[in-house]
């Protein structure tokens, strides 16, 4: 038998909801209102009760999601904000529409997430350099938290606002504690390969901070208090009925997708036991929902070549870091050394993870990866 395995597979999990999704598409189509109505606030309602956190607001898109929820903790045109640069590039083009300067740290290597004391380096190199650094946006990076303790006591430690991305980790959690419920505010990003996947662009910003919604729904609709009448200066970033009916149908599903996920995970980990390659690192106390399932090789190319033509997609996520990028490499200062993210960059590589692959398809993945990881030879 032949296969042929995408590394994700969003069409696979519409299918799987179809006639539930199909149905809720047409109800809302026909309640004629299409913008920030009933289904919309049903689920920002439904999301916040689902991670246990006060108030939760959709907007347009998880960047859009990071930017307003920025804003929205005050931070300030021209102040520093600490991240990584091993993240989707979203992450920091986030905060330069805020208007903020991003100050890059490098990853604890086996976490592939923010290294507390490398942003601790950072933090102490933009201050003596006269920035004023004022947030931090730990990326919980493909389904397993930033070590969410040690980053709090630095913001502790330096007065800082936390905003977590959290595009990767619906679901994920820290000793009891999930992801989007430790800082001062959180963004999702609800794109169709997502954890949690709309059809369509979508994003969240969750908060138990009381003073947070009513700025980030100030945000997203030109500023609006009253229709028609901007008290401060906003934007569009709505999330649309038709996303919203079609994320509450998922949601009732994410736990189990997300167990679905970790099952693939322990295969794949079984499997691949004392192959040459690198696995992934869970954290103790840590809940990882496998967004991506990734390995590392110094052989990519041509490990990857081989999968490709046993017929098991892969992709890099991601293939290059942020501050060398065309759009950042002459413009944003670095104060550390990027070894561990420009190794990853190099090496890293995500085998095919989606809740609908089989049990029949992730031990033909796992097999294949096998040889590809001995040089093609069985
Ligand atoms: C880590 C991370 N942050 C932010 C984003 C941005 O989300 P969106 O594509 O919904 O704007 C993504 C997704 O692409 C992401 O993976």
């Amino acid at each position: 038998m032949s296969f042929s395995i995408p590394q994700t597979n969003p069409g696979a999990n519409y299918r799987a909801h179809r006639s539930l999704i199909d149905a809720a598409v047409l109800r809302a189509m026909e309640g004629g209102w299409y913008i920030l109505g009933e289904q919309e606030s049903a689920f920002e309602r439904e999301f916040a009760t689902w991670l246990g956190v006060e108030h939760v607001v959709g907007v347009g898109s998880g960047t859009d999601a990071l930017e307003i929820a920025l804003r929205a903790c005050g931070v300030a045109p021209g102040e520093g904000v600490v991240t990584v640069s091993h993240t989707a590039v979203a992450t920091v083009a986030a905060i330069e529409r805020a208007g903020a300067v991003p100050l890059l740290a490098d990853i604890d290597p086996s976490r592939y997430t923010l290294s507390p004391a490398c942003a601790g380096e950072v933090i102490v190199a933009a201050r003596e350099r006269g920035i004023r650094v004022s947030a931090i946006v730990p990326v919980h990076l493909y389904g397993q938290m930033a070590d969410m303790p040690a980053i709090m006591e630095l913001a502790g430690r330096y007065d800082l606002h936390v905003v977590e991305d959290c595009a990767q980790a619906h679901g994920a959690a820290l000793n009891g504690r999930m992801a989007g419920t430790w800082g001062d505010a959180a963004a999702f990003s609800f794109y169709p390969t997502k954890n949690l996947g709309a059809l369509g662009d979508g994003g969240a910003v969750a908060t138990a901070n009381a003073a947070v919604p009513e700025r980030v729904r100030l945000l997203r609709e030109y500023g609006w208090r009253e229709r028609y009448v901007s008290s401060v200066p906003g934007m569009n970033s709505r999330l649309d009925e038709l996303q919203a009916a079609i994320l509450r149908v998922k949601l009732p599903h994410l736990h189990d997708e997300n167990a679905r996920r970790r099952a693939i995970a322990d295969t794949y980990n079984q499997r691949l036991a004392g192959s040459a390659l690198d696995l992934p690192f869970s954290a103790d106390g840590a809940e990882h929902v496998y967004h991506q399932y990734v390995v590392r090789t110094p052989r990519r190319d041509e490990f990857r070549e081989v999968l490709r033509s046993a017929g098991v997609g892969t992709l890099v996520h991601y293939p290059m870091p942020v501050h060398m990028q065309p759009a950042y490499h002459n413009r944003l200062a670095l104060y550390s050394s990027m070894d561990a993210t420009e190794r990853a960059a190099r090496e890293v590589v995500s085998l095919p993870m989606f809740p609908e692959l089989s049990n029949e398809e992730a031990e033909y993945v796992a097999q294949s990866v096998r040889v590809a990881a001995h040089g093609g030879v069985s």
